[in-house]
């Protein structure tokens, strides 16, 4: 898949985001794209998961925040994170480069990292990014967590369905969690029917709620699968 090449755009917490030149929408809230990636997926979801070892799939790698923070969690919090990403529209390497983050050679690394194979950035922290449309990618991994982080509802409703939480319901963890910006109806409703429990959060700045939806485990011996 060919880079695309989104203008960079500063949020109000002075972290920057892009904006995609298809879509028009930015990656991030404006309200702030840290403080919106660390409520949503690091404290929504990383924080919330218990295992001393995580698997996480991420719809949209595409700034390398989300990813980036979690490495940063990761090492602080002394656990290892295999992260596979899937992103349709792979990033070009100086757009990346030129944002903040990139202060941080680590940032720089999640970017420079090959498509399509595993690559260990640190001893904590495993990352596979697939060059691939998250609707016809194909998975076998079981995830811990997954971060769903597509452009808006309204925006790529052919990503937010029912079909496609089935598929990936289908690869979550039983007690493991699916967590997104949108608490949308009809995200609740196509979350649900796919399988997942669904509990509404407080939603990061400018937005009332989040959504955390959960694979139940089948029984109580399940709890001890991991
Ligand atoms: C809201 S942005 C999230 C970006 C990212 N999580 C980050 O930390 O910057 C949505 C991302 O999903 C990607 N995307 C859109 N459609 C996709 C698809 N069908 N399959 C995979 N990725 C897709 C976009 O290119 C973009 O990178």
């Amino acid at each position: 898949m060919q880079a695309i090449h989104p203008a960079i755009e500063p949020t109000e917490d002075g972290s920057p985001t892009l904006r995609h030149p298809v879509f028009g929408e930015t990656y991030h809230s404006l309200h702030g794209a840290v403080a919106e990636a660390r409520h949503v997926f690091i404290a929504g979801g990383l924080k919330r998961c218990p295992l001393p070892h995580v698997h996480i799939l991420e719809a949209g790698f595409g700034s390398g925040l989300n990813a980036w923070l979690t490495l940063r969690e990761a090492e602080e919090s002394g656990r290892t994170v295999w992260y596979t990403a899937v992103e349709a529209y792979p990033v070009d390497i100086r757009t990346a480069e030129a944002l903040r983050y990139a202060d941080d050679p680590l940032f720089g690394a999640l970017h420079r990292a090959p498509w399509g194979e595993p690559t260990e950035i640190t001893p904590r922290f495993r990352l596979e990014k697939r060059a691939e449309d998250l609707v016809f990618a194909r998975m076998d991994a079981i995830f811990d967590i997954i971060y769903f982080d597509a452009f808006a509802p309204d925006t790529q409703p052919e990503l937010w369905t029912e079909g496609l939480f089935r598929k990936l319901f289908a690869q979550t963890a039983p007690g493991g969690a699916l967590v997104t910006y949108s608490a949308k109806g009809t995200v609740k409703r196509a979350l649900r029917a796919a399988g997942y429990e669904v509990t509404r959060l407080p939603g990061a700045p400018g937005k009332r709620h989040m959504v955390r939806a959960v694979r139940p485990r089948k029984n109580e011996s399940d709890a001890n699968l991991k």
